[in-house]
């Protein structure tokens, strides 16, 4: 109940700030069953200008009979889209919720506007129009549509309204307008009913009326040029058919300007300009005709002299027209005898013309219009239907139209006890609601007596019409008095009794309608029913078809038809007030007030309103609409829908006299309540409306994330797989460059090593070696076991492999093949001699590991340069043997045998050093690779120390400390070592640290050795 509360509070703030004037809605009235109190309200509103007043939903509207600033349009944004209670009464309002409830509901519904003639219809009709005009949707096509249905008003009015002594735009026909509107709320396009025109205006107006606006309007406003073509002049007074009622000219009309709006609006209607002419040419052809005199010839016949109107009239030819006007055509078995017109026959005849004429023009009009307003688009539409007919009228002297009207009026009624009083009280009852029943009075007693089939006045009048022999008005009276005679609400002046009869003429007769009583002249029914045209009249203009039906008759089925029209929509009623007959503002004839108020049956309205309930849906209708308001019956009720409502009202917190449970529909009593419902439901709507965007778009991105995923996977595949190709071109490119490379080298594989077999040949000896390891044969005395060498090796293989190798020599290959751990020994040795003590030991750790394993180069090397040694090489490796004078570099291979180790260029052995002789050897602690050799040296012809560099340096030191036995000889110093050159002469060479390795002969004499710093190396 939360938000619906504070909803209420607020609207009942608001209610009471705006009630100081009266009471904004009579339910609310304390004495709702008082006249007075009723009166008083609409009175002291109606003082302050506050013209509009609820009985619930029903809109009661006094004439203000002056401008007031409610029209704008900022009113009409104000009052757009707002709950009914929430702002002051007015026209909009009840627009405004009409329009909201078609929209939400989707059906149809009609605005009944009803009161006297001059009460405000057709102004509040107008009021309603421009609201949805202003209100709805707009786009260019709509817009045209609206200006089409806006601007519809002013030609009807101009054509269909006049001055009468009660309203100086009186309007003198009903008007049905539906306005189509599509499922968004656009106008979309309009449908107009015209409801019996009081032609007889045409040919005579009352004193103190006018005829049709559009006369007047021609003749003060049309352009030179067209009163020229028209033959028409400036002057009003000068055409018969227009000074009857003696006041051509009124102050609240200003025909010019009104002349210019008409135009306007057949214009943007879409009358073609041919149109426009030919309906202003009929108009004038009336105004013509009102003009042609008859003047009696000898034999009293009339006849037409010297008629210039004649030359104006209608396009028919002279000769045709004069016969037509002065002639009747009387067929007589096989002939036709024209007779002869007496001038009243003839003005008769010219008359029945001339508003046979307007009629006809009137009801092109309409159809003119409809045909523009027609929406072609076959789609559902709903509709609202604004029916603004003529009020209920009494004049002095009230003929055959003021009958129809009222007739009209006292139908209207019907409908509206029907809707409201009646049947909402059988409703009460149907349903099982406990109900006091409000007694109202029922005009269909009245209606009765008029439209009974047979007995009623319409019947009487019709028959009176057909019957053959001499009928006139007074025997309708005859007729009428004799079958009608008993009933209480007709009089005549032979029935009445005395005192009633005083007032009434011989030729009168009274009818009590629902408004009051209404005395009218019969005389005329019979003709205006008859609606007669002669015979030649109606070939004069060319009329092709003939109605048999009397004109009420025709009129009371096409007001059945309008009962049928309204019953199938959902009604809204404005009930307008005349508040005083001279049309003044500010002035409230209490009497003339009281008098509508009661005819207009709203005490009755109101009790009923008080008493009942402002709203009431069938319970599936009501729980389909509301039911996301609660947890339990949203989204599905299982159970009963009566039981889904209550579960549903208990969770909004309705209190018990707000609503009832009735059989099949729920009963509201405050509109208030239903409105509070209706804005929680709207919040919810937006809430539920978000959740269900978010999903919803949340599911569409993740069908987008879905396809781009798929997309980029397929562009991945076929990227990939373009790229597959690419490489598998590429490599089958690259095997067939190998493979010839391989042909190549296979067929040039004898010849010298050169570019072309360099790779093949490298091939075929590791290739031949990989498989003599795993081929060795199991003894030496296996000599043919040994694989067949390629030719690139035959010649090592024969000297080193094959001839020369002892038992010893595959002792130590195997050894080294198979057992790292005698490796492993070596590192130790090596790590114990110099870890810690020389600079770039540790950088030399991992390459020692490759040079202390099996190194083929020095081996065969070994191999070769065995023959030259005594015994056979341990050991071999490449160095440089810097000269002891003048320090020149020499390549030089060092071997180390069982015995001693020598110096060898070539085949040469340069120096011998037994390891007896061997007294040590320095290296620095720097990074260099330099070793001094130092021997005992005594005889002067002996070759002193030896200064060599060699890469493989901690390799061959180790080697030759394990093989010469002397691991404690090494010595590692700082800066400079001495050596013996010879006896007695020595040499010292230096190291140091510096950017760049450099060894050379230093100014003293010294050989200087640069060494690269290890942490420059780092770097
Ligand atoms: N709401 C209004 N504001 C101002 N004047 C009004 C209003 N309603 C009616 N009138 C005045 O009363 C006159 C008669 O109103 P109208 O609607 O033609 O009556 P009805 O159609 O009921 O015969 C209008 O011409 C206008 O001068
Ligand atoms: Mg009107």
């Amino acid at each position: 109940m939360g938000l619906i509360g504070l909803i209420l509070r607020n609207m009942e703030a608001s209610l009471t700030a705006r009630d100081r004037v009266g009471i904004q809605d009579f339910v609310l009235l304390d004495n709702y069953t008082s006249e007075s109190a009723f009166l008083d309200n609409l009175r002291k509103r109606s003082h302050e200008n506050l013209i509009y007043t609820y009985i619930g939903t029903l809109l009661v509207s006094v004439n203000p009979y002056k401008e007031l600033d409610i029209y704008s349009k900022k009113q009409m944004d104000t009052y757009m889209g707002v709950n009914f209670f929430e702002l002051p009464p007015h026209i909009y309002a009840l627009a405004d919720n009409v329009f909201r409830t078609m929209q939400s509901e989707y059906n149809n519904h009609f605005i009944l506007i009803s009161g006297e003639s001059g009460a405000g219809k057709t102004e509040a009709s107008k009021k309603i129009l421009q609201f949805y005009a202003v209100s709805c949707p707009s786009t260019k096509l709509l817009n045209n549509v609206r200006d089409r249905l806006l601007l519809s008003n002013p030609v009807l009015e101009a054509f269909g309204n006049a001055k009468t002594l009660k309203n100086d735009n009186s309007s003198r026909f009903g008007k049905y307008m539906d306005i189509q509107f599509d499922h968004q709320g656009g106008a979309v396009g309009g449908h107009i009913l015209s409801y019996l025109l009081e032609k007889s205006r045409v040919v005579h107006q009352n004193h103190g009326e006018r005829n049709f606006h559009i006369f007047y309007q021609l003749v003060e406003g049309g352009e030179e040029d067209l009163l020229r073509w028209l033959g028409l002049e400036r002057n009003c007074q000068h055409y018969r058919y227009l000074v009857q009622g003696d006041c051509a000219k009124v102050s609240s009309i200003n025909d010019k300007s009104d002349w210019k709006m008409v135009r306007k609006a057949l214009s943007v209607i879409e009358f073609s300009e041919s149109d426009i002419e030919n309906l202003f040419a009929i108009i004038a052809s009336v105004l013509h005709l009102g003009n042609v005199k008859f003047e009696a010839d000898v034999r009293g016949y009339a006849s037409l002299n010297n008629n210039q109107e004649m030359h104006w009239l209608l396009g028919i030819p002279t000769q045709v027209l004069q016969q037509g006007l002065t002639h009747r055509k009387i067929e007589a078995k096989t002939e036709e005898v024209l007779s002869p017109f007496s001038v009243d026959h003839a003005v008769y005849a010219r008359d029945a013309l001339a508003k046979a004429i307007y009629g006809r023009t009137f009801n092109w009009l309409v159809n003119k219009i409809n045909e523009s307003l027609a929406n072609k688009d076959s789609s559902r539409k709903t509709v609202i239907g604004l029916l603004d007919i003529y009020g209920f009228e009494v004049f002095n002297v009230n003929s055959f139209e003021q009958f129809c009207i009222n007739y009209c009026n006292e139908k209207l009624q019907q409908l509206f006890i029907q809707l409201t009083l009646k049947s909402e009280q059988e409703e009460y009852e149907m349903e099982g609601i406990e109900w006091e029943p409000v007694p109202y009075f029922n005009n269909k007693i009245i209606c009765d007596l008029v439209e009974e089939k047979h007995r009623g006045i319409i019947a009487l009048l019709d028959e009176e019409c057909l019957r053959p022999g001499e009928a006139t008005d007074l025997t309708l009276l005859e007729k009428m008095e004799e079958e009608i005679g008993g009933h209480p609400h007709f009089v005549t002046h032979k029935l009445a009794d005395k005192k009633t009869r005083k007032t009434l003429e011989r030729g009168d007769f009274r009818l009590l309608h629902y408004a009051g009583e209404v005395t009218y002249c019969v005389v005329g029914f019979l003709d205006k029913n008859n609606d007669l045209l002669y015979r030649n009249g109606k070939e004069v203009i060319s009329f092709n078809f003939y109605c048999k039906k009397q004109v009420v008759t025709q009129f009371k089925s096409s007001l059945v038809g309008l009962t049928e029209i309204l019953m199938s929509k959902e009604p809204w009623y404005v009930r307008c007030i005349k508040p005083n007959e001279a049309k003044q503002p500010g002035r409230f004839d209490d009497v003339l007030v009281r008098h509508q108020v009661k005819y207009l049956g709203l005490m009755e309205h109101l009790r009923v309103r008080r008493a009942g309930f402002a709203y009431r849906r069938k319970y599936d209708i009501f729980l389909q609409r509301y039911k996301p308001l609660c947890p339990d019956t949203w989204p599905n009720w299982r159970g009963t829908a009566a039981e889904g409502v209550q579960r549903l009202i208990k969770h909004l917190g309705y209190k018990p006299d707000e609503y009832k449970m009735g059989r099949t529909k729920i009963f509201i009593r405050h509109p208030r309540t239903l409105f509070a419902t209706e804005d929680a439901f709207q919040i919810c709507k937006h809430r539920l409306a978000t959740r269900i965007q978010a999903k919803y778009k949340g599911y569409r991105v993740k069908g987008d994330y879905l396809k781009q995923r798929e997309a980029a996977t397929k562009i991945e595949n076929c990227w990939r797989g373009l790229m597959a190709r690419k490489e598998r071109e590429k490599r089958a490119w690259a095997s067939l460059i190998l493979f010839l490379r391989f042909i190549k080298g296979f067929m040039t594989r004898n010849q010298p090593s050169c570019n072309d077999n360099s790779e093949y040949l490298a091939y075929v000896r590791t290739n031949y070696l990989t498989r003599l390891r795993d081929n060795l044969p199991r003894t030496v005395l296996e000599k043919d076991a040994w694989l067949t060498a390629p030719p690139i090796l035959q010649e090592v293989a024969d000297t080193a492999l094959h001839n020369r190798f002892n038992l010893l020599e595959i002792k130590y290959l195997y050894l080294l093949f198979c057992f790292p751990c005698f490796q492993l020994l070596l590192k130790e040795q090596t790590s114990s001699m110099f870890k810690g003590k020389k600079e770039n030991y540790p950088f030399s750790v991992c390459k020692l590991t490759s040079e202390l394993t099996f190194r083929l180069r020095p081996l065969f090397l070994s191999a070769v340069t065995s023959c030259v040694c005594v015994s056979l090489p341990q050991y071999s490796v490449p160095v440089v043997k810097y000269d002891r004078n003048g320090f020149r570099p020499r390549l030089r291979q060092l071997i180390f045998t069982q015995e001693a180790a020598y110096l060898v260029e070539e085949t040469k052995i340069k120096q011998r050093i037994d390891y007896s002789s061997l007294k040590g050897m320095s290296v620095s602690n720097l990074s260099d690779n330099f070793l001094i050799l130092h021997v005992t040296c005594d005889d002067i012809k002996q070759k002193g120390d030896l200064v060599l560099q060699c890469d493989y340096l901690f390799e061959a030191l180790t080697k030759l400390c394990v093989i010469a036995n002397k691991q404690n000889y090494i010595k590692v110093v700082q800066g400079s070592v001495r050596f013996d050159i010879q006896p007695g002469r020595e040499g010292f060479v230096d190291f140091k640290s510096g950017q760049e390795s450099m060894v050379y002969r230093a100014k003293n004499g010294h050989l200087m050795v640069v060494s690269e710093s290890t942490r420059t190396k780092s770097r």
